[in-house]
């Protein structure tokens, strides 16, 4: 019997990787996160990645380019890991659980409903036979609360003399390895360390380059009179140990509770906002009320299921893959306006903890139409982000308007690879169409007004300055790379046009609608914005250029689309996909091959622009040359399938989409989340599987539910009301409920 809402490391083949259950199990809340590594990982010689990270916390360090060019994103930024405040062990005699002794009869598991990571074992050591039982959570509703509880219990016949060791500070891991697969962190900081306080684990960490600071503070409390604790500081290893000493008799159970501090990072220069006295005083708090820190959790996730889950009936392992991912897709999410969703979540620093249009294009939707609050402070981050996507505009010179970095934390370009980094300039028009999708499903005019319009301006404006009109006053964008990353710097890319003139008009639309309108003059005072600068993107989206092959019936994914080597992907062999990991660059560009959904994704979208049959075609033939090597790709196709009725099709690319990282499909989980997917997984069901388009006049549902499945249920929020959509083989009902 599979629990759709518990992962279990029982359910898995034992060969995994320990990385891959470290990525499975990690917790996070969106400020920071944390891996599902063993409590006592850092007392063993077993080479773990424990890896704890804040959420926007980077180093910086110069990127060294064999030949460079005019323009090169000049640094890397890549997420630091913080102290570690999950270390801690049992000691008996000189035994010390994780390297010595052994470990029987282990659980672990994730409660996706209580958000928690529970594992239970018992250490065998000398004689000494105890019952470990642990369970932790990253809290949603402190988010920079981590707990921890450790319950020991004595199996042996003896009363025995032992001691809980607890630590704080940095990790040790095998991560500082220099690996080949560009998909991995590169560069790691040079950290520095100081200790804050003398009475209780308080640790300041500082970035070298980027001159950022953060303090991670730390409490424990054993329940029991008779336990003796000591507090050390190992300066050679920067960290803070806490040994408490006690006497277990047989069957007595000793109850150990944490409480971790990750606090908020700053300038090294700006003064700590929060003090060390403030910060005892939290943590002591959360150990007072430890038990109701871990019931509101639930409570939390209870209204996180009911407001974002989707219930699926007839299949209960794609039903836990589907909770599996919404979870981690909730917990990946920044919610302070300043940070945003990184490629692998807060699970790892796979893509160094990078911000893409993942987050625009895969994931937002889900929280616009479930946690709309949540979309918002996501977008309020690209607000924050403007000036230096103007100031990298200018440098590249473009004369007005915003050029956002294909990847970053900062704002600043971090993509050292441009032909598929800032390249892909689609990322602007990503932007626009999640803060319209947002405004639209919403109508959250303060957001519009605040951040919205100039989102929508500052983009539109970029496209005009970027591309150009012919002879014939079509409207060309040229040099450019599009989502699929296989095909580079080409003219005219489908996707992006279309994307750009999707800009264009809603930058068109909504200045023209806000005008004439009370509180917009000073915005458009300040932006310059001219009359005729909005006649000039309405002729630019009108004039666009999207390239068809009439012979063929084909619409085309770029000028020379049809012109590459040809490239049947069944004679490659199995083992070389990911083909970016085993073929020169220059031999993937010559040919028609593709990474990912990069027409189809501006068809599915878009649906209403071009007709079924065409859709149909482009579909089959899309489909033959794309190898799926990015993680972004199958939700899409799957989507597709179902709208254009090849059924046959549509579950097993669901079936890859909602499995993905508990099968390790793309075999690099153990990086972290593929948490683009996660996001592709929502939108397969409500946009695939359920239907869901959004008109002028509504919202509609045309099911194509699988014949194996009974039912699909999910609410949605739409212009601040929320309904219930239930949708069975033989009926649809859409019900509103009260908020
Ligand atoms: C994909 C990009 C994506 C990036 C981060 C790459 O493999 O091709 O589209 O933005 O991964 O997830």
């Amino acid at each position: 019997m599979i629990d759709k809402f518990l992962i279990q490391q029982q359910d898995f083949p034992i060969e995994r990787d320990p990385g891959f259950f470290e990525t499975i199990f990690a917790l996070s809340n969106g400020h920071f996160g944390t891996r599902g590594s063993r409590e006592e990982a850092a007392f063993s010689h077993e080479l773990v990645d424990e890896g704890t990270f804040i959420n926007g916390f980077y180093e910086s360090e110069l990127i060294t380019y064999g030949e460079t060019a005019f323009g090169y994103a000049k640094e890397h930024q890549t997420i630091q890991r913080v102290p570690n405040g999950k270390m801690q062990t049992l000691i008996y005699r000189d035994q010390v659980l994780g390297r010595d002794g052994e470990i029987l009869e282990e659980e672990r598991k994730l409660d996706l409903k209580k958000a928690t990571y529970e594992r239970t074992f018992i250490w065998l050591a000398a004689g000494v036979k105890v019952r470990i039982e642990t369970r932790r959570m990253a809290s949603f509703e402190d988010p920079h609360l981590l707990l921890i509880e450790t319950k020991l219990t004595n199996l042996s016949q003896a009363a025995e003399p032992l001691q809980f060791k607890t630590c704080l500070g940095p990790e040790k891991t095998e991560a500082d390895q220099v690996s080949d697969d560009p998909r991995k962190a590169q560069a790691r900081g040079n950290l520095h360390y100081e200790k804050l306080s003398e009475h209780f684990p308080l640790l300041e960490t500082q970035t070298n380059r980027s001159r950022l600071a953060v303090v991670v503070g730390k409490k424990t409390t054993v329940k029991d009179e008779a336990t003796e604790k000591q507090l050390t500081f190992d300066e050679a290893n920067q960290t803070y140990e806490e040994t408490f000493s006690f006497s277990l008799k047989p069957e007595e159970t000793k109850v150990c509770q944490s409480a971790i501090y990750y606090g908020d990072f700053a300038p090294v220069t700006a003064h700590q906002a929060v003090s060390p006295a403030e910060i005892e005083k939290q943590l002591n708090q959360a150990l007072n009320r430890f038990d109701n820190g871990f019931e509101e959790q639930a409570a939390h996730m209870s209204r996180f299921w009911e407001a974002s889950g989707i219930e699926l009936t007839g299949d209960d392992q794609l039903a836990q893959g589907l909770n599996f991912n919404l979870f981690h897709l909730y917990q990946a999410a920044g919610r302070d306006g300043q940070t945003n969703i990184a490629a692998k979540g807060l699970t790892g620093d796979g893509y160094e903890g990078h911000f893409f249009w993942d987050t625009e294009m895969y994931m937002l939707p889900f929280f616009i139409y479930t946690q709309p609050e949540i979309a918002r402070q996501l977008l309020k981050y690209r607000h924050t982000i403007l000036p230096q996507a103007r100031e990298r505009a200018r440098e590249l010179s473009i004369e007005k308007g915003a050029w956002f970095a294909w990847r970053t934390i900062n704002g600043h370009e971090a993509s050292a690879y441009y032909p598929a980094g800032t390249a892909q300039v689609h990322i602007n028009g990503d932007i626009a169409y999640a803060t319209q999708l947002y405004y639209e499903t919403t109508k959250d005019e303060t957001f519009m007004k605040a951040y919205g319009l100039e989102l929508l301006i500052e983009t539109a404006r970029f496209w005009t300055s970027f591309g150009f009109f012919d002879e014939q006053d079509a409207f060309h964008i040229t040099g450019v790379t599009g989502p699929d990353e296989y095909t580079v710097l080409v003219n005219n890319n489908y996707y992006t046009n279309r994307m750009a003139k999707n800009n264009l008009e809603a930058a068109f639309q909504y200045a023209d609608k806000y005008w004439q309108q009370d509180g917009y003059q000073a915005l458009f005072d300040h932006l310059e914005v001219k009359e005729e600068e909005l006649a000039a993107w309405k002729k630019a989206a009108v004039n666009m250029k999207l390239l068809y092959d009439p012979d063929l019936k084909l619409t085309l994914q770029d000028e020379a689309a049809l012109e590459r080597k040809p490239w049947d992907l069944t004679t490659i062999p199995k083992e070389n996909f990911p083909l970016l990991l085993h073929y020169h660059p220059v031999i993937i560009y010559q040919h028609q091959v593709s990474k990912q959904a990069d027409t189809i994704l501006a068809e599915y979208l878009f649906p209403d622009t071009v007709s079924i049959e065409q859709q149909r075609r482009d579909y089959l033939y899309y489909e033959k040359i794309t190898t799926h090597d990015s993680s972004l790709s199958r939700s899409i196709f799957g989507i597709m399938a179902s709208r254009l009725g090849f059924q046959e099709k549509a579950y097993p690319y669901f079936n890859s989409t909602a499995l993905m990282d508990l099968t390790d499909l793309q075999g690099n989980t153990k990086d972290g989340i593929h948490a683009a997917n996660l996001g592709g997984t929502w939108l397969s069901m409500v946009y695939g599987f359920a239907g869901m388009t959004v008109k002028e006049d509504g919202i509609h549902f045309e099911p194509h539910l699988p014949e194996q499945w009974e039912k699909l249920a999910f609410s949605i929020q739409y212009r601040q009301e929320r309904f219930k959509v239930t949708i069975t083989q033989e009926d649809v009902t859409v019900e509103k409920i009260n908020k």
